[in-house]
């Protein structure tokens, strides 16, 4: 079964809670996405590989590290992933970019996809698949089978929130992809919206609603 990483540092935290307060406007819910995604991206990119270079101090010349951003995909399920990229690129501004358009059908909740654009050269990368929210998982788990025909080194999931199912579901369709989150709530609803959850996090990013 895959990690689930629970990112509960009091700076996540505080943040968090203050998106969720229904009365946090488009502004401040947007920047404070934005700023939890840096913190997220911190705890993503942990392991992540690293490579020499020679650089020249002011006294010296030595060797360093720093990471290879260049085999990193940040890959966004749109529209509420990015969100997340803006901050993620902040802080790991060499990362490549991939986009996976998926809505859900109302009715059934499945994903459907509309748009798929990723860079080149896939099977030399790793992979961070960003969206705020893990609900029912569908859209998650289509994005994953979806990104493993290309054959990735290796694929990562973060999102602001999650719950029990979303979990669940992730973990039994793709138990290799470890999940990251600041926090798993309490249940999803009928709609396949989380409680006590944020709302919809597409509608309060973009003022939409
Ligand atoms: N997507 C959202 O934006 N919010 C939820 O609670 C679930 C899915």
């Amino acid at each position: 079964m895959s990690k689930v990483h629970l990112i509960d540092h009091p700076l996540v935290q505080h943040k968090l809670t203050l998106m969720r307060n229904k009365e946090a406007s488009t502004n401040s819910f947007r920047r404070l996405l934005n700023e939890l995604a840096m913190l997220m991206a911190y705890e993503v990119t942990r392991d992540m590989a690293m490579q020499e270079v020679e650089i020249e101090t002011p006294m010296e010349k030595t060797r360093a590290r720093v990471i290879d951003g260049k085999k990193l995909v940040f890959v966004s399920i749109l529209r509420a992933g990015t969100g997340i990229l803006d901050g993620m690129l902040s802080v790991v501004p060499g990362a490549r970019v991939g986009h996976i358009g998926l809505y859900r059908d109302p009715k059934t909740l499945t994903a459907v996809e509309y748009y798929f654009k990723m860079p080149q050269d896939m099977h030399e990368r790793d992979v961070v698949v960003v969206d705020p929210m893990l609900a029912t998982g569908n859209s998650a788990i289509a994005a994953v089978e979806r990104l493993k025909e290309l054959r990735p080194k290796s694929i990562k999931f973060v999102c602001l929130l999650t719950c029990p199912e979303g979990v669940a579901a992730l973990q039994a369709a793709h138990p290799d992809v470890p999940i990251y989150t600041a926090a798993i709530d309490r249940q999803l609803n009928d709609h396949g919206y989380i409680l006590p959850g944020l709302g919809d996090a597409g509608d309060r990013m973009f003022g939409t609603k």
